[in-house]
């Protein structure tokens, strides 16, 4: 798909990687609306994009802001070519079963929940047209969860999952998927000294130089956007340990717990 005059909606678009890839799709030519819970990341973020963006604000956990948010843009600006559930939450790092269940519920209504909600908002209307994208930001963490961050990367791993599942649905429709797994990347959420990179403890310059500029996701985005990728891989340097996770799993893969299962087409 071109991005050339094409509609976007961008949630969590006031913040890093959503304002990256706000950029990006501009830079290719597309119409961007960027929606954002926090009005003032919204304001901050387009002034980052030079007011190239039209704004809204939505939580992505209230299905009624989704509605709201569909009727406008479609009234003002017309169909919705992509969609890039984008809004996610951090937590701070720690046990699980310490966790206090609220924010568990928060985390699951925010970065799965909602994703859910702007798919089943605006996909019906891509199936209907033939054409349209989507893309979802999963984490890195969806293909490698790991303990301390657990409800996040149980999050993450059902974005992957979703999305995933959704490309298989959509394909006949003409309708694109694509899943975006960032590793780490300067962000408020990155940065933050309660849920970010640091894990609770003083940010590092060594941290924070490892931070990717968030441009660059916006822009591999939108490259797979136009290519129609499944998967968009920003950090590489993580293969090792995702063939590793993989081998582990196709390495339990021996004889069948019940005997002779399957030798009869059981
Ligand atoms: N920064 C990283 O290193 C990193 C790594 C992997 C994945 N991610 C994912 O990337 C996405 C973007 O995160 P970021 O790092 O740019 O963080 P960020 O905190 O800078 O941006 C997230 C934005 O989402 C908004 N938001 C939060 N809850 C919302 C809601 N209910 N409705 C609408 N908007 C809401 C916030 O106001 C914020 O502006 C998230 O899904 C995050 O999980 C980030």
């Amino acid at each position: 798909m071109s991005l050339m005059g094409k509609l976007a909606l961008v949630t969590g678009g006031g913040g890093g990687i959503g304002a990256g890839i706000a950029a990006a799709l501009i830079e290719q030519g597309a119409r961007v609306v960027i929606a954002d819970l926090d009005e003032r990341h919204l304001a901050e973020a387009t002034a980052q994009l030079g007011g190239q963006a039209t704004t809204y604000q939505i939580d992505v956990t209230d299905r009624a802001s989704w509605a709201a948010a569909q009727t406008q843009i479609e009234a003002e600006l017309g169909p919705l070519d992509i969609l890039c559930n984008n809004a996610g939450i951090a937590t701070p790092r720690g046990l699980i079963d310490e966790m206090d269940p609220a924010l568990f519920d928060r985390v699951v209504a925010v970065n799965i929940t909602g994703v859910f909600n702007g798919v089943q908002c605006f996909a019906p209307g891509m199936r209907a047209r033939g054409r349209g994208h989507i893309v979802n930001t999963a984490s890195v963490n969806g293909l490698l969860p790991f303990g301390s961050f657990t409800a996040y990367s149980a999050s993450k791993c059902a974005v992957a999952g979703l999305s995933e599942a959704l490309r298989e649905e959509l394909a006949p429709y003409g309708v694109g998927v694509s899943i975006l797994y960032p590793g780490l990347t300067r962000s408020r959420m990155s940065l933050s000294p309660d849920v970010g990179a640091s894990g609770g403890r003083p940010m590092t310059p060594q941290i924070e130089a490892m931070m990717m500029d968030p441009l660059w996701l916006g822009r591999a985005t939108a490259q797979a956007i136009v290519d129609n990728a499944a998967h968009i891989i920003t950090h590489p340097a993580y293969l090792p340990q995702v063939e590793a996770r993989f081998a582990a799993i196709t390495g339990s893969f021996g004889a069948p717990a019940q005997p002779g299962y399957g030798e009869a087409g059981g």
